[in-house]
């Protein structure tokens, strides 16, 4: 099989997929490639970065397509049209149903912002994250790469690194620590693992 074709869904910033797109450009990742960035919001930065990269990009509005199954039924359309075979949640602010991954099975990724089980599921996401851990008070934190399931943030981990929380720490700082010394050095290195696995598999 050549490389495993990638779609990274995102909401945002876009930091993860920026740290992706460098992971290929530098040789990290190398059995897979990102073939297209599908966005739930028309205005996310992470477009500009795609393009910027020359990646194929789409967008996929909710509150436009009226329900989240038609939200859902144009990402697969999307996915099939792409012969996408693995998915990669980076900043993706949206749950997706049962109905959604069951048709993926080990095939989507995610990356969240916290050591699972801490912090994470429903409602736990970006800045509430690590809101989360300062009110906790806890002294460590950091982030782990998942595959994604029919449970919010509750499938089996691939990935974790833990990040040290300093006394002065602002969920601002705190955020853009766990991105810098956890989130994008090891979203790439899970999703080399997982192409490289699809491959050898196939
Ligand atoms: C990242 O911190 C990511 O882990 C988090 O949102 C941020 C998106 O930043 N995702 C979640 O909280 C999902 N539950 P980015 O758009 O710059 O990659």
């Amino acid at each position: 099989m050549s490389k495993v074709k990638i779609a990274c869904l995102v909401s945002g910033g876009g930091t993860n997929l920026g740290a992706l797109i460098k992971a290929q450009q530098e040789g990290i990742l190398t059995s897979g490639e990102i073939k297209l960035v599908i966005s739930s919001k028309a205005d996310a930065y992470a477009l500009t970065r795609a393009e910027n990269a020359g990646i194929k990009t789409a967008v996929a509005v909710k509150k436009e397509l009226g329900s989240q199954e038609a939200f859902e039924a144009e990402i697969k359309k999307l996915l099939k049209e792409n012969e996408i075979d693995l998915i990669i949640l980076a900043g993706f602010m949206t749950i997706l149903s049962a109905d959604f991954t069951k048709d993926y099975p080990d095939r989507i990724i995610n990356v969240h912002p916290a050591l699972i089980p801490s912090f994470c599921g429903k409602g736990a996401y970006g800045l509430k994250v690590h809101e989360m851990a300062l009110e906790y008070g806890v002294k460590v934190t950091g982030a782990t790469v998942h595959f994604v399931n029919e449970i919010p943030d509750g499938g089996k981990i691939i990935m974790q690194k833990a990040v040290d929380i300093k006394d002065n720490d602002t969920a601002e700082t705190l955020q853009k620590r766990v991105m810098e010394e956890a989130e994008w050095k090891i979203l790439p290195l899970a999703a080399e693992k997982v192409s490289a696995e699809i491959i050898k598999n196939k």
